[in-house]
């Protein structure tokens, strides 16, 4: 039996500032079925499948990091659920001793099919992507027709029991931020959490500007004049969500991003892994660090976490999306992980 099986308790990881590790993010494919603007090209070459970790090695490397304090594992895209299998890959995940949060990001659109095997594999609860309720914006906002099969994917996951149910949106001025108080009101009517977050510069292209970014507070502004909401007062100081609650007591929730306006990188405790095995310090990271060929090289555990501990010590302090230092990387946000 490999040693990677025993739930051994190491050393956390921990930066060079101090912050521990406990949230990785794991991006299971680089491949999309929609084409959202602030995301992706409409002609991209997907990787080749040799280059994309295997679903064990992906899980070795999740007990691993799990051994060394990592509690919460969010598996993301491109869209996660085009990769085969994936029900398999939350069997491998859900089973590992002290993971205490498994989750998952996904645009929603396979959801109808896979929602119950998923939840039958260990899912608990999922994040989906939506950005508008108008099947025009929609269609150009992601490139393609698909809301109506987005919509069927939540009442499938709504069904299944994977609840609450979470919405990402990602106003972008004069494109859907008109739909942000009837976002708010899906929230209060169905008991949803909506997350609101602020569009990001890691789009293909040249789409970011602050012209078209709406600040968080703006948002609030914005839902506050309908219905009055108040901070959570049970607040996940991890979370970059900030969320507020109906004052009115509806249920459901409204949750702010605000990662350009007011950056929470001191308290930032995730990495993340790309679909063909690099790690990521930082969303915005220009440099990526492989792990893959290391795996492949029959490198033991503790080989494997040892580099994984040299990477985790060049965590970024912060990200520089507003002070003239920024650069953006080179993978576009599909293949980074979100
Ligand atoms: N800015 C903000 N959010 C983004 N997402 C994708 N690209 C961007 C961007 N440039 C969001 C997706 C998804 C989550 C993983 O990240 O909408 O909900
Ligand atoms: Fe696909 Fe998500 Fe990127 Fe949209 S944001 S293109 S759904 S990976």
């Amino acid at each position: 039996m490999p040693d990677s099986d025993l739930p051994a308790a190491r050393a956390p990881l921990t930066d060079s500032f101090g912050r521990r590790i406990e949230s990785l993010r794991i991006s299971v494919t680089d491949r999309c079925d929609l084409r959202c603007v602030y995301c992706i090209p409409e002609d991209i070459a997907w990787l080749p499948r040799a280059q994309l970790l295997s679903l064990e090695e992906i899980a070795r490397l999740a007990r691993l990091v799990v051994s060394a304090g990592v509690k919460k594992i969010r598996l993301t895209g491109g869209e996660p659920l085009l990769r085969r299998d994936l029900p398999h890959l939350f069997e491998l995940l859900s089973v590992i001793p002290g993971l205490a949060d498994l989750a998952l990001t996904t645009n929603g659109t396979q959801l109808a099919r896979l929602a119950g095997p998923l939840a039958d594999a260990g899912l608990r609860r999922v994040n989906v992507s939506l950005d508008t309720l108008d099947r025009a914006t929609f269609e150009k906002m992601a490139r393609r027709d698909a809301l109506g099969r987005v919509l069927e994917g939540i009442e499938a996951a709504v069904a299944a029991g994977l609840r609450p149910i979470r919405i990402n949106n990602v106003p972008i001025r004069g494109l859907n931020d008109h739909e942000v108080v009837a976002f708010a009101g899906l929230a209060r009517e169905r008991g949803f959490e909506v997350r609101f977050i602020e569009f990001m510069p890691l789009e293909h292209g040249r789409r970011w500007g602050t012209d078209v970014l709406v600040p968080g507070k703006e948002l609030r502004e914005r839902i506050a004049a309908h219905w009055p909401i108040e901070p959570d007062p049970h607040l996940d100081p991890h979370s970059p969500s900030r969320d507020w609650l109906f004052a009115d007591g509806a249920p459901g929730r409204v949750g702010f991003i605000d990662s350009v306006t007011q950056p929470f990188c001191g308290a930032c405790n995730r990495i993340r892994l790309t679909a063909d095995g690099k790690l990521r310090t930082c969303l915005f990271s220009v440099r990526e660090h492989d792990l893959r060929d290391l795996l492949r090289s029959g490198a033991d555990d503790e080989v494997v976490l040892e580099r994984i501990r040299a990477v985790v010590a060049t965590k970024e302090l912060k990200h520089h999306v507003t002070d003239g230092l920024y650069v953006k990387p080179e993978r576009t946000m599909s293949r980074i992980g979100g």
